[in-house]
């Protein structure tokens, strides 16, 4: 029984995560079908106004405990203040659960418009693998003298061997296993941060020692985002920092067609508690409630779900499931041609409807 937390959240969330579940429960029925339980908990903006309340640690310990995977909408919205929510439920969650890596894929599907001149989906098509439990994230810093004219505020990059080794090692195991030219590079900032990024360059050359057979490159943040515009092609898999990974990933998903299709996985490779999947875009709140919210992004997060969490459980069922979700999204894109994936002339149940229908 795979046993599934769905936290809706915030703004569009829970109405992309609906359309996610139908998809879901398509999938579980017929021959090669499964069967799954899905608890849908309150977590988000509404709860905290409501009862001041984010997550309770007994709450965490549950979800630690309880599922086997999450699936979170997303979270954030105006009439709470910035922060609140995101680092006290999306990074609580990601670092409590120790989900230290961010998979993000970019990846061109046929039939859906680049702003790229002259590219395609053959051109467009590789993984970003995100540090997801360190770095700037990790709120260490603070303030003194706050208010005055002498303020100073601080905050910490935090980088460990640990960390960073083992989420490097995820990243040439990937790129060895999965990769399409076994080609793996380091994005940093190397000549500026001669500390931490310094740990970075030294644990890459001696972690790639184990892994002949994969290409080692490293480029510099700010060269990347020039060089995900224009020559994508050159990337296979990328594994960066938590703060440049969020960053280079929204410009991902904006060459891969927008914010509408990109999803993401926060992983516990060691599997001692729930990975939780997620579409890489915000709550959105000027668009929720509206219909107008494209639900493939949701979606495919639920098929980076089975995929990953068939894989922890060896259930290739649900591998395949996820499998063919993704490959219903595939035809299904070129069927939207000509709409824009995060302007939408459908609605978002009526896109669903049309994988629905591929499946
Ligand atoms: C993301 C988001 C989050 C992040 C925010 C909401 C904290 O931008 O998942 O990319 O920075 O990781
Ligand atoms: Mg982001």
């Amino acid at each position: 029984m795979l046993k599934i937390a769905v936290i809706g959240g915030d703004g569009i969330g829970p109405e992309v995560c609906a359309q996610g579940l139908r998809c879901l429960d398509a999938v579980s029925k017929g021959g090669d079908g499964f069967a799954y339980e899905v608890t849908r908990l309150p977590y988000g903006g509404g709860r905290y106004l409501e009862q001041g309340v984010v997550i309770t640690d007994q709450e965490l310990a549950q979800l630690k405990s309880n599922y086997d995977a999450i699936y979170l909408g997303a979270v954030g919205r105006p009439d709470v203040p910035p922060g609140v929510l995101e680092q006290g439920l999306l990074l609580k969650l990601r670092f409590e659960l120790d989900q230290y890596i961010n998979l993000r894929p970019v990846k061109l599907y046929e039939g859906v418009s680049t702003p790229l001149a002259g590219k395609g989906p053959g051109e467009i098509d590789f993984v970003v693998v995100r540090e997801n439990t360190e770095d700037l994230y990790c709120g260490v810093g603070g303030f003194l003298r706050k208010g005055t004219a002498h303020e100073v505020a601080t905050q910490e990059m935090i980088a460990t061997r640990m960390g960073v080794e083992r989420c490097l090692r995820y990243a040439f195991d990937l790129c060895r296993s999965q990769g399409r030219d076994k080609k793996l590079t380091l994005v940093g900032k190397t000549n500026v941060l001669t500390f931490a990024h310094d740990l970075w360059m030294r644990a890459f050359e001696q972690v790639g020692g184990d892994y002949p057979d994969v290409q080692r490159e490293y480029h510099h943040v700010d060269a990347c985002c020039m060089y995900m515009v224009t020559r994508p092609e050159i990337y296979d898999v990328i594994v960066t920092t938590n703060m440049f990974g969020d960053i280079i990933t929204d410009l991902g998903a904006a060459i891969a067609g927008g914010m509408g299709v990109a999803a993401s996985g926060n992983l516990n490779p060691s599997g001692d508690g729930p990975s939780m999947f997620e579409p890489v875009h915000g709550s959105a709140p000027d668009i929720a409630g509206q219909g107008k919210a494209n639900p493939i992004a949701a979606i495919l997060s639920v098929a980076m779900l089975l995929q990953q969490t068939g894989a922890v459980k060896n259930d290739p069922k649900l591998i395949s499931a996820g499998d063919r979700i993704e490959a219903a999204v595939t035809r299904v894109c070129p069927k939207l041609t000509g709409q824009s994936m995060d302007r939408l002339i459908m609605s978002t149940g009526q896109v669903t409807d049309q994988v629905l229908a591929e499946l």
